[in-house]
């Protein structure tokens, strides 16, 4: 593993320290065509080991890239650095709440998309002053003017995505968590929401950001951390990080 060149100067802004997130889950076995045995032997709770001893420090001021193949844990990373999920054992410290981009608002299918984006707002801690105040922007963003008085069940998964995208970025955070899985909506709406992200990088103090876009990477990030089948494999400079990562894969 190798220390990267970036700037650490600033404040200590995350700490994860040996963190391992493991899920749970039920097999039923159902999926399984072969004889009974097999089928027993895919029955009950299988552990999945996504997380498995990461350790790290983010400072003020960086700007973090987050690399890996599929189901390498990634997403996990950053769930649990936004506090969505908790660590089978090690820790994660953050100096102020971050936000993970797209799913923090939890919304209420049966409240109208104007409740929810109150809602929403007062969940990301603004007081309801500032939720009024930032309503329309909020609204004006999404596009939903039409649909905002209907409950957010009538809602197809987009348009409730661009919603509570809308929310999450009408607020300046200081910790911003990106994961550009989350990144959501037509042409017009994903152009609009990255330069939204854009703005947002430049006044968070730390921001990490989940991509597969190596252009991206390269583009934005200041420090680069290389996930492998759960493990940190490598953390360092930019470019020294995406060009072992694509070695690795020829
Ligand atoms: N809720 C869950 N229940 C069970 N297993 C899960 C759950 N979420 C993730 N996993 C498993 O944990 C591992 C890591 O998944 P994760 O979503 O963190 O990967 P990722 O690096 O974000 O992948 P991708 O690049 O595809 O977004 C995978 O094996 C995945 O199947
Ligand atoms: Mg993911």
């Amino acid at each position: 593993m190798t220390e990267g060149s970036a700037t650490r100067t600033g404040h200590p802004t995350v700490v994860v320290d040996d963190l391992h997130i493991k899920y749970k889950t039920f097999a039923s076995g159902k999926a399984a065509s072969g004889t009974r045995a097999l089928l027993q032997r895919q029955r009950g709770i299988r552990v999945v080991h996504a997380v498995k001893g990461m350790t790290f420090v983010a400072h003020e001021g960086e700007s973090i890239g987050v690399i890996g193949h599929n189901g390498s844990g990634k997403s996990s990373l950053m769930r649990a650095i936004a506090g969505l999920q908790s660590p089978a054992s090690g820790s994660v410290f953050a100096s102020s709440q971050p936000a993970l981009l797209g799913v923090n608002a939890a919304l209420l299918g049966d409240l109208s998309g104007s409740k929810n984006v109150i809602l929403g707002s007062l969940a990301l801690g603004n007081s309801r002053a500032q939720a009024d105040a930032v309503y329309q922007d909020i609204v004006d963003f999404s596009g939903l003017e039409e649909f905002i008085d209907l409950p957010m069940k009538t809602y197809s998964s987009g348009m409730a995505a661009r919603l509570r995208f809308s929310i999450a970025v009408s607020r300046d955070h200081q910790i911003l968590l990106v994961d550009e899985a989350l990144a959501v909506g037509d042409k017009e709406f994903r152009a609009k929401s990255e330069a939204r992200i854009r703005e947002l990088r430049e006044q968070a103090g730390t921001v990490f950001l989940v991509s597969h876009s190596m252009r991206s990477i390269l583009d934005t990030c200041s420090r680069v951390l290389w996930i492998d089948h759960g493990n940190l494999k490598m953390d360092g400079d930019p470019q020294e990080v995406v060009d072992a990562y694509q070695a690795s894969k020829n």
